[in-house]
């Protein structure tokens, strides 16, 4: 089973954007997928299902005093659309940054050896590098790491380098998918400025799809849609539908 973490401490450079529109391409394309929340922000959630649905969420798998080896099964929210299963967030996740076990930690990657055979899963980090990040990460075997192609990514891809060193400490048989560019807009400077400065670092890491910038990725999760749903035809759509078809490739060549 392949477990794609997406990851990135930096906020808003797309992860949950890209959790929910790559899982749901893949899915769409046939594969079985589990979508695992970890943010505490549950956005993924959200932009699937109504919120008011969760009862058990990611907390529960860490939650000893409940029972430390609780069946995945009984959390996970089947078929929230064709072959994609969701494993709901919650606020109460937050929690888990005060566990201070590393066996405890290992909680997801012994749930995961108990759920149902899928081809992916996609694992939505939050925007950190605390215990939740490690726990998903201890459980990977890819990680995915968007970047947003502006200044301030410019500024930080020292910061994503020492990033990507510190997540393989959590986990040496963690491979990387690749580094994927979002809100991508060829029109502009600083698109030709990032491109140059990953390439250089990253080499061919970075991978050869990136998302553009539309409002329409915006827009879906207000109606609790994909974009293969809300806007077939738009740009970041297919984008996200060639995401899909890269991953599924280059999972193969990366995996021993
Ligand atoms: N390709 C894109 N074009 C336009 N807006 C985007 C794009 N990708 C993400 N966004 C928007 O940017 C914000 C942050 O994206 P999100 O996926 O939540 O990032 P993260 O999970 O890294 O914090 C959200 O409002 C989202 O709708
Ligand atoms: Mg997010």
């Amino acid at each position: 089973m392949k477990v794609i973490a997406v990851a990135n401490q930096k906020g808003g450079v797309g992860k949950t954007t890209t959790a929910v529109n790559l899982s749901a391409s893949l899915a769409a394309k046939g594969q079985k997928v589990l979508l695992i929340d970890a943010d505490p922000q549950a956005n993924t959630t959200s932009s699937l299902i109504d919120k008011k649905e969760v009862s058990g969420s990611f907390y529960h798998l860490f939650d000893e005093s409940i029972d430390s080896a609780i069946n995945p099964s009984l959390i996970i929210h089947e078929k929230v659309r064709e072959n994609l299963d969701l494993l709901p967030g919650h606020i109460s996740s937050a929690k888990i940054e005060r566990i201070n076990s590393s066996k405890s930690l290992a909680a997801l990657r012994r749930a995961l050896k108990r759920t149902n055979p899928y081809n992916q899963v996609v694992i939505d980090c939050p925007p950190a590098l605390g215990n939740i990040v490690e726990a998903c990460l201890m459980a990977a075997t890819h990680l995915l790491i968007p970047v947003r192609c502006d200044y301030l990514s410019l500024d930080g891809i020292e910061d994503l380098q020492d990033t990507v060193v510190s997540i393989q400490e959590f986990n040496q048989d963690l491979a990387i998918l690749g580094v994927l560019r979002t809100f991508y807009d060829g029109r502009l400077k600083i698109t030709e400025s990032v491109d140059q400065s990953l390439k250089e670092t990253f080499t061919d890491l970075v991978l050869t799809t990136c998302i553009p910038a539309t409002v329409r990725v915006q827009e879906a999760p207000g109606y609790r849609q994909t974009l293969v749903e809300y806007a077939p035809h738009a740009n970041a759509t297919r984008a996200y539908r060639e995401l899909a078809q890269e991953v599924i490739i280059r999972v193969q060549k990366t995996t021993a």
